[in-house]
């Protein structure tokens, strides 16, 4: 961890997103304001351990717990950030056949039909989590894989490219818990491509 790094919450205009309403957003803006804060508090509680240059045995199990603690709320900043940024008013359609996107997804599966079956699929599996769609670095390939809350699942060294929050927070001012497909389905009609041939 980085005790002196101090993260500010950042902001996003997002208003007016098709299915997503912007209730659910200030809600979910607030929301990841307490990652940003709890990733901060977390960091400079672990730095006053360290600050003395030993970790003492009997400091031992609050360092463990505030270290465990700090990837779950490390990354839940960090998702929301990617989550926040994929989305824009007037996006979605499907992208542009020459786009890189576009191009990574048919090299990766065959078809952006069959990677976007595949995302889809992920987000609306049972449980709390994150349905992430990640670059290689190395091979350049795509490939989506669900995260179980915000920590479990993610792949070292992968570059996520598409991020969809699938916590019932991200859609539940706007449909039933049962409606997550219609939620999903929203998040694709406001998909800001050109960001994800950026990440690529
Ligand atoms: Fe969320």
């Amino acid at each position: 961890m980085q005790p002196n790094k101090k993260h500010t919450a950042k902001t996003y205009d997002l208003s007016g997103l098709s299915g997503i309403s912007d209730e659910t957003l200030e809600m979910h803006f607030k929301l990841y304001e307490g990652y940003v804060k709890a990733t901060n508090d977390l960091s400079e509680r672990i730095g006053g351990i360290l600050a003395d240059g030993k970790v003492d045995q009997e400091e031992m199990r609050a360092y463990s717990e505030l270290t465990r603690r700090l990837g779950f709320e490390y990354n839940g900043m960090v998702l929301h950030e990617y989550y926040f940024e994929n989305m824009k008013r007037q996006g979605g359609g499907d992208p542009d056949r020459t786009s890189s996107f576009y191009k990574a997804a048919e090299l990766s599966f065959g078809s952006y039909d069959i990677w976007k079956t595949d995302f889809m699929g992920i987000g609306k599996m049972r449980g709390v989590g994150w349905a992430v769609c990640y670059r290689n670095p190395e091979t350049k390939a795509l490939s989506n894989h669900w995260i179980s809350l915000h920590e479990t699942g993610n792949i070292a060294g992968f570059r996520p490219v598409l991020v969809m929050d699938v916590w019932e927070h991200a859609y539940l001012l706007d449909y039933k818990p049962a409606d997550r497909p219609k939620y999903i389905e929203a998040f694709f009609s406001n998909i800001d491509w050109d960001v994800l041939n950026k990440r690529i």
